[in-house]
């Protein structure tokens, strides 16, 4: 960590966590186009749609435009899923951090910082799925500024979450993110987290087999 500590939130970090999360959802926005593009789904779909378009005109070009101007659709989908999941976030546990997390028990939010830089944000909240409520704390809102990821942060804030859980008698820790989000899957797969299920977010993910993956760990009990 060196140079870097973890703290609680404090009301000076508002902004900078804010734009943290954001940004650290929406950087996902090329893999989840990339994802989309690369579907076996996709393929058939532009496949279909040239052929049809080339049957009724025999232009090439207009076959290419009609196809280019679907990808152009996909694009802006892709781009507005990722928005209104930042708006989500944004209008939701993110609009009172305070509140949610720090005057709420067993709830919790915190900041790395190197000196007064805020660089990494996480949190710890009741989950909403009933099955884990009570046993568990769900992980949420890990995020890493860019320019200081590959230092390790992501684990200490990981084990900052899993203590607080097992201080305060927890079983387990479980979380969610997306198939898209290969560092942090990496990150939870080697820091003991093994995913139990996987869903669909919203409707039209399931043609593009984009999914949901939840990750549980098991915690020991405390000394
Ligand atoms: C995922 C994220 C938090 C990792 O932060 P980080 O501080 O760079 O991670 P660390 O340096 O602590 O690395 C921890 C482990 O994560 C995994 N990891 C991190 N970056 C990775 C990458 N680019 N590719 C593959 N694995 C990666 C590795 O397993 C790594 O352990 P190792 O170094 O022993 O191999 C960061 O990339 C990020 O903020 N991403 C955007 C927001 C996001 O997707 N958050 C997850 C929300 S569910």
């Amino acid at each position: 960590m060196g140079e870097y500590c973890i703290r609680s939130y404090e009301d000076g970090d508002y902004e900078a966590a804010r734009t943290i999360v954001s940004e650290g959802i929406t950087e996902h926005v090329p893999a989840g186009f990339w994802h989309v593009l690369r579907s076996p789904q996709t393929h058939g779909l532009l496949l279909v749609l040239f052929l049809a378009t080339y049957g009724i005109s025999s232009s090439f070009l207009l076959s290419f435009a009609v196809v280019s101007a679907l990808l152009v659709v996909g694009w802006v989908h892709v781009k507005a899923v990722w928005r209104d999941y930042v708006e989500e976030a944004l209008e939701g546990d993110m609009l009172d951090i305070q509140r949610t997390y720090l005057d709420t028990t067993d709830c919790h939010f915190w900041v790395v910082v190197r000196g007064r830089e805020v660089v990494g944000t996480v949190a710890a909240v009741h989950p909403r799925d009933p099955t884990f409520q009570g046993r568990a704390l769900e992980l949420k809102r890990m995020s890493v500024k860019k320019e200081h990821r590959g230092r390790g942060l992501s684990k200490a804030l990981m084990k900052a979450v899993l203590s607080f859980a097992q201080e305060r008698g927890y079983k387990e820790v479980v979380l969610g993110t997306s198939s898209v989000q290969y560092a942090a899957q990496r990150l939870y797969e080697n820091m003991g987290f093994q995913r139990v299920n996987a869903f669909f977010p919203f409707p039209s993910a399931k043609l593009l087999q984009f999914y949901i993956y939840i990750y549980r760990c098991e915690i020991p009990e405390p000394h």
